[in-house]
């Protein structure tokens, strides 16, 4: 494994410690029971939940959810009736989805694996994928085309980002409220800022590497990959853009033709 991913495994592995907390923390009894019983409550952005009509029939269907560790999705979709894989590059995220699975009695399929390399799974796998690491990824645009293979014709993809735009701010600044322009797009937390700041700011906190990509990463990788969009919402990112606009977003797209 390259050191991005290396580090980045060791900090998800330690995130129940940092500020990403939220995303370590499995659902409850209460929830996957809500899944039983057809309400699926999951997200994709930090705050609001997945539509109910985005979800194609789950029921023995194969889903995929892609660096989405952590005990969340991956068992609601399952108690929903799904075949559910759970990829995460965080073995420690990985065993908060085990935990759940053995809690509920759910069965969740986990892998731990690194969403740049998806040679694993064969072509036409999957009826829905979900995606959640496309910030932890430079070239995001390999990972789309690997999604596609691997979806099934008419198969569903839903994925959350970050608008790239929230990185063209000074992260020190940032993290005190204030709003300093800075930084071209695309950005990457390992290029950008100087060691002593990637030293302050990332690795002094634990937090994880992360890369802006671009919206065309975002959206034009997917319909390059053979998907079209067609749901898409915006939610808070929890930073000091917050009161201005949306920092986060999720879309829903359908596979239409093959790679
Ligand atoms: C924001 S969390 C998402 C998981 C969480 N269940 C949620 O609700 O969004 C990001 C996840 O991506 C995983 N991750 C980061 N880089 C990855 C990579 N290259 N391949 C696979 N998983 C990765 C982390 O281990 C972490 O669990």
């Amino acid at each position: 494994m390259d050191q991005v991913g290396q580090y980045n495994r060791n900090a998800w592995d330690h995130a129940h410690h940092t500020s990403l907390r939220q995303w370590t923390e499995p659902v409850s009894t209460d929830e996957v029971n809500e899944a039983r019983d057809g309400i699926i409550k999951i997200k994709l952005t930090p705050h609001k939940h997945v539509p109910q009509a985005w979800f194609p029939e789950l029921r023995g269907k194969k889903v995929l959810c892609l660096a989405a560790g952590g005990g969340q999705q991956g068992p609601l979709l399952a108690a929903a009736g799904a075949e559910v894989t759970v990829l995460d590059n965080s073995p420690r995220q990985l065993a908060q989805d085990a935990f759940v699975a053995q809690r509920d009695r759910l069965t969740i399929n986990t892998e731990l694996g690194d969403i740049r390399d998806l040679s694993r799974f064969s072509d036409q796998s999957f009826d829905v994928v979900l995606s959640l690491g496309a910030g932890h990824v430079e070239d995001l645009n390999t990972v789309w085309q690997q999604i596609g293979r691997i979806t099934k014709k008419n198969g569903t993809l839903l994925s959350g980002f970050t608008n790239p735009f929230e990185y063209i701010f000074d992260l020190k600044a940032w993290n005190e409220d204030k709003l300093v322009v800075r930084h071209t797009i695309p950005y990457a937390d390992i290029h950008d800022l100087t060691a002593d700041e990637r030293q302050e700011l990332i690795v002094d906190k634990g937090e994880p590497f992360f890369f802006s990509n671009s919206l065309e990463d975002q959206i034009q990788g997917q319909i390059a990959a053979g998907f079209v969009i067609v749901g898409f919402y915006e939610d808070h990112g929890g930073g000091p853009l917050d009161p201005y606009i949306n920092t986060c977003f999720a879309t829903r797209a359908v596979k239409v033709s093959l790679p």
